[in-house]
């Protein structure tokens, strides 16, 4: 039985109504694994356009949360340490291989943080990694690297933050919509 966008809709939006927390954001991400190894879906991923380097698939409305291909640009495949505010977010590899870096804050908030390594793993296709409300991660990929990233809300809305692991130096990164 093959397993579609819309049906992976329709699951996401079951599980998100009946536990908005960690464990229906888990079911979502056990079941973008379930759709990223379905061949149909990887080959209509590949096949799209996303020459400005991310193209919307699906905004759901009353839960508010976003599923987003991107398609890494030359010279835009590192991300420095940043959070995603007061939302979580999921990333799904499509192609290539994504390293992955959360960061551990060591002291409390203000304008310098002091970030440690927590964890350093490589995503490869078909995996996919949850970043929970307020976690601190940095992103690496070659250019032309595809990825699935579903978002808690439209991240252009909200404040978030980015990292100078080197400096500590802490840039808000402003609601833009
Ligand atoms: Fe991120």
């Amino acid at each position: 039985m093959s397993y579609s966008l819309s049906e992976f809709v329709t699951d996401v939006n079951e599980s998100l109504t009946r536990d908005s927390g960690p464990a229906g954001r888990e079911q979502v991400r056990a079941n973008l694994e379930r759709l990223l190894a379905e061949p149909d879906f990887i080959a209509h991923i590949r096949g799209l356009d996303i020459a400005e380097g991310v193209k919307v698939l699906h905004k759901e409305k009353g839960l508010g949360y976003l599923i987003l291909a991107h398609a890494t640009r030359e010279g835009a495949g590192r991300h420095a340490p940043h959070n995603h505010g007061a939302s979580w977010a999921i990333y799904g590899q499509v192609t290539n291989h994504t390293d992955m870096t959360e960061w551990e804050r060591v002291n409390a908030g203000g304008d310098k943080a002091e970030l440690k390594v927590a964890r350093a793993y490589r995503l490869t296709p078909g995996q996919a990694g949850i970043y929970q409300n307020g976690a601190i991660h940095s992103v690496e990929n070659e250019p032309g690297t595809r990825i699935i990233r579903i978002t808690g809300v439209d991240l252009d809305t909200i404040e978030r933050e980015r990292f100078d692991p080197a400096t500590g130096q802490v840039s808000k990164l402003v609601k833009t919509a």
